[in-house]
C-alpha cells in the first residue's frame, strides 16, 4: 500500500512537472504565430531520440524558466513530427538552436549549450548592442554578466561613442555594453571622460583602458586581456580562446579541482606579473592529462608546470622533478620572459645509417637535413597509425629510388619524419603531409595536394624544385620501363577516386590520431588546433 502511494505522488510530481515547463513546444500550426507574436524566441530543432538533445533538455528548461521573467521565450520543435517545419528552416542535425527576432530577423545561436550560456547569450541579444546607463542603473549593470563594458564619454563625443559602438557591434555575443554621459557618474566610478571600463566577476574585477586614443584594435585587444581570468582554466570552452590569443599559454596540470585551485591561488602573483605578456591556466590533469604529452611532459607525474608558445608551437617544460611553488615556478617563468629557456624538443635517436631510399628525418636532424643543404628536399610527415601513411609508403620508396644516385641524388632527397615522435616547426593539419622544401627558397616549403602517384610526385620536384629535376621521364634500361609503364598513364577516374579518398582520409586519421591520444577533448570540434595539437 505505501509503495502504492508513493509511486502514485511520484507520477502526480512528474505530471505536474511537465506541465510546468517552461519550454513551448511548437508545431507547424502554431510556430509562425508565436514567433511573430514574440519579440526574441530561442528555438530548438530536435529529434527525440538525439542523445546531445537530451543532454540539452535540462538546461534548456531552466534557461526557459529564468528567462522568462526578462521575456525572452524558449521554444521547441520535434523535427521527427514537423518535418517540414525544420527543412523549411535548414535544419541539418540535432539540436539545431536558432534565435529569432520575428520570422524575418534569424540567426545562428552561437553560445555553449548550458543554462547559464544560453542565458548570458539571449540576455545579450535582447539589449541593444549598447545600453544607455544613468547612476540609477549602471550599478546592476556592473554585476550583470560576468564581463561587462562601460563607456563614460561626453553626449558630444561622437568619436568615442562611434568606436565604442562599433566594437560593442562586433563582441555583443560575447560581452555586455554600455554607456553614460553622466559626468558624476564617471567620477563616482572614479574615471574621468572618456573612459571605458571592464568590470568583471573575478580577479580584480576591473581594468581601466589605459591607451591614450580610444581606437577600435587597441580597445578589442584590450577587452581580450581583460576578460581572460587571470589564472583561469583550459577546457574544450577555452582552449582556443588560449590558442589564438597570440601569448604562450602557461598549464598547471593538477588531478583534484582543491588541488587546482590551491595552486592558482599560490601561483596567481606570478600570473599577475606577467599579464598581458603570458595566460595562466590550470587543467584537470586526470581528464586532460595526455595534453601533457604534446608539451613534452612526463603523463601522470602530477602535478607540472610547462610553458607553451602558442605562435611558434614551442613547448617550455619544468622539469618534473621541481616543487610548484612561487619561487620555483616563479623563477622559471621570469627566465622564459627573459628568452632565457631553451625549448624543448622532442626527438628521436639520429639514425646510424640511412638504408632505405627514403632519408629518416628525426628533430635532432631536421635542421640539417632539410633547410641547411642546397637540395630539393621532399619531406613527408608521417604518423605510424595512419593508414593512408601505410598505403602510400611503398610508392614512396619508388620514388625515393628515382633520385639515389650520382647528380640527382645531389640535388634532391626524398624524406619522411614521424611527426608524433618529432617535434617540428611546421603546421600539420593531417597525415600525411607532404612538403618540397626548394633549394634557396626554404623558409616557404610548398604543400603537396596532387594524387599519391610516383608519377604526380616526381612531376611535382621537377615542376616546383628549383633544380628541376626530372627523374620520372628521363630515359631508364629496358626492363626498368616496363615496370613504370601502368603508371605512366592511369586512368582519369583513378585519379580523381584517389583524390576523393585523401581528403576523406586527412579528416579520419586525423579524428583517428584524436582519438588515439586518449581524452584530448580539449580540442573537440576545432580542427584546425586538433591538427596542431597532433604534434
Ligand atoms: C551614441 O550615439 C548614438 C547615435 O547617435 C546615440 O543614439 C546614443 O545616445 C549615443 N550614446 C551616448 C551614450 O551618448
Amino acid at each position: 500500500m505505501r509503495n502504492f502511494r508513493t509511486a502514485l505522488y511520484g507520477l502526480v510530481g512528474a505530471a505536474a512537472l511537465a506541465s510546468a515547463s517552461d519550454v513551448h513546444e511548437l508545431t507547424k500550426d502554431t510556430f509562425n504565430e508565436f514567433v511573430s507574436d514574440n519579440e526574441l524566441v530561442l528555438a530548438e530543432f530536435f529529434a527525440p531520440w538525439c542523445g546531445h538533445c537530451k543532454a540539452l533538455a535540462p538546461e534548456y528548461e531552466e534557461a526557459a524558466t529564468q528567462l522568462k521573467e526578462k521575456n525572452i521565450k524558449l521554444a521547441k520543435v520535434d523535427c521527427t513530427a514537423h518535418g517540414e517545419l525544420c527543412s523549411d528552416h535548414g535544419v541539418e542535425g540535432y539540436p539545431t538552436l536558432k534565435v529569432f527576432r520575428g520570422l524575418e530577423n534569424i540567426s545562428p545561436y552561437q553560445g555553449q549549450r548550458k543554462a547559464d550560456a544560453i542565458i548570458s547569450y539571449m540576455t545579450k541579444q535582447s539589449m541593444p548592442a549598447v545600453s544607455t546607463l544613468s547612476k540609477d542603473t549602471i550599478t546592476d549593470f556592473k554585476t550583470a554578466d560576468k564581463v561587462v563594458l562601460v563607456a563614460f564619454f561626453d553626449k558630444d563625443d561622437k568619436a568615442t561613442n562611434e568606436t565604442f559602438s562599433d566594437v560593442a557591434k562586433n563582441l555583443r555575443d560575447e560581452y555586455l555594453f554600455g554607456a553614460t554621459n553622466d559626468v558624476d557618474v564617471a567620477k563616482a566610478e572614479g574615471v574621468k571622460q572618456p573612459a571605458i571600463v571592464v568590470y568583471k566577476s573575478f580577479d580584480d574585477g576591473k581594468d581601466i583602458y589605459k591607451e591614450k586614443k580610444i581606437e577600435k584594435e587597441a580597445l578589442q585587444k584590450f577587452i581580450k586581456a581583460a576578460a581572460t581570468p587571470l589564472v583561469g582554466e583550459v577546457g574544450p570552452e577555452t582552449y582556443t580562446g588560449y590558442m589564438t590569443s597570440g601569448l604562450p599559454l602557461a598549464y598547471i596540470f593538477a588531478e583534484t579541482p582543491e588541488e587546482r585551485e590551491k595552486l592558482a591561488k599560490e601561483l596567481k602573483p606570478i600570473a599577475e606579473k606577467h599579464k598581458g605578456a603570458i595566460n595562466f591556466a590550470t587543467i584537470d590533469a586526470k581528464t586532460f592529462g595526455q595534453h601533457g604529452a604534446n608539451l613534452n611532459l612526463e603523463v601522470g607525474k602530477w602535478p607540472a608546470f610547462a610553458i607553451q608558445d602558442t605562435v611558434k608551437n614551442q613547448k617550455f617544460p619544468l622539469d618534473q622533478e621541481e616543487k610548484l611553488t612561487v619561487k620555483t615556478v616563479g623563477k622559471y617563468v621570469d627566465d622564459f620572459a627573459a628568452g632565457k629557456v631553451k625549448p624543448s624538443i622532442k626527438s628521436e635517436p639520429t639514425p646510424e645509417s640511412q638504408d632505405s631510399p627514403v632519408h629518416v628525418v628525426v628533430a635532432n636532424t631536421y635542421e640539417q637535413d632539410v633547410i641547411e643543404n642546397d637540395q630539393d628536399v621532399l619531406l613527408e610527415f608521417y604518423a605510424p597509425w595512419c593508414g593512408h601513411c601505410k598505403a602510400l609508403a611503398p610508392k614512396y620508396e619508388e620514388l625515393g629510388s628515382l633520385y639515389q644516385k650520382g647528380d640527382f641524388a645531389k640535388k634532391v632527397k626524398i624524406a619522411k619524419i614521424d611527426a608524433t615522435a618529432n617535434d617540428v616547426p611546421d603546421e600539420i593539419a593531417g597525415f600525411p603531409t607532404i612538403k618540397l622544401y626548394r633549394a634557396g627558397k626554404k623558409t616557404e616549403p610548398v604543400e603537396y595536394s596532387g594524387s599519391r602517384s610516383v608519377e604526380d610526385l616526381a612531376k611535382f620536384i621537377a615542376e616546383q624544385g628549383t633544380h628541376g629535376v626530372d627523374a620520372y621521364t628521363a630515359p631508364k634500361v629496358d626492363d626498368e620501363k616496363d615496370d613504370q609503364k601502368p603508371m605512366q598513364a592511369p586512368a582519369a577516374s583513378e585519379k580523381v577516386d584517389e583524390a576523393k579518398d585523401k581528403v576523406k582520409d586527412s579528416v579520419k586519421d586525423k579524428v583517428k590520431g584524436a582519438a588515439e591520444k586518449a581524452k584530448e577533448v580539449v580540442m573537440d570540434g576545432d580542427e584546425g588546433v586538433e591538427g596542431h595539437d597532433e604534434l
